[in-house]
């Protein structure tokens, strides 16, 4: 129920995807929002500190999500899916993990240009280990923003390749992610 099994993804493995999903599509909303508002805008500071240190906390998430996939089985993929396909998925789910990471130390690093620590809602911070680089801010925060559109784009291929085996191939893939046994589901395939 709580881990995955061969045959389906457990409880903890389905709310980090979802929960890691709704929190990327957020933080992307949230930075693109923020950085075009005004000096005199209420939310010129509190925007991008809501964005910092939710981006710290996910780092912490992503983290713990990658512990538990190393350490759970992984359903076997749904039968009819070819080699190149699962080679392909693979591959995306590889690239997603290490942008998302990218995205983060990117993200880290523009905060910490000036030498500061990244303020996480008050309760603690992180502190600057890379500072004082040349144009740190400005390079970091361009990788930053091409990463994270890199990522949010990749993720939305992967979301179509997702909808394409539940309705086009009519598999079961779509339907473990969201926590549907097979018994729930109808016909086996
Ligand atoms: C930022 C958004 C997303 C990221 C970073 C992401 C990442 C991942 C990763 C890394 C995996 C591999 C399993 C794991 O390690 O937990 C996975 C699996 C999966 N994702 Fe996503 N995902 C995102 C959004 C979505 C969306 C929007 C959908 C559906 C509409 C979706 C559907 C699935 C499905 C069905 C699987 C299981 C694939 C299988 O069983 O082989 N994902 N996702």
């Amino acid at each position: 129920m709580w881990r995955n099994t061969d045959e389906a993804y457990g409880i903890v493995a389905i709310a980090l995807h979802w929960l890691v999903t709704a929190v990327v599509i957020g933080l992307f909303a949230l930075g693109l929002w923020m950085v075009g508002l005004d000096y005199y805008d209420p939310w010129y500071r509190q925007g991008p500190f809501i964005h910092k240190s939710i981006g710290v906390l996910l780092f912490g998430v992503v983290l713990l999500r990658l512990v538990w996939r190393l350490t759970n089985a992984r359903p076997r993929l749904e039968p009819g899916t070819s080699l190149p396909e699962a080679r392909l998925a693979s591959t995306t789910h590889f690239l997603l993990y290490l942008l998302l990471f990218a995205v983060m130390l990117a993200g880290y690093l523009i905060s910490t240009a000036d030498g500061r620590p990244v303020e996480v809602f008050g309760l603690f911070s992180v502190p600057a280990v890379i500072s004082g680089f040349d144009q740190q801010e400005d390079i970091a925060g361009e990788v930053h923003l091409a990463l994270a559109i890199t990522l949010v784009s990749l993720a939305g291929i992967h979301a179509l390749a997702a909808l394409k085996h539940h309705f086009l191939d009519r598999d079961r893939t779509l339907m473990r992610m969201l926590g549907r046994r097979r018994s729930d589901t109808g016909t086996p395939h």
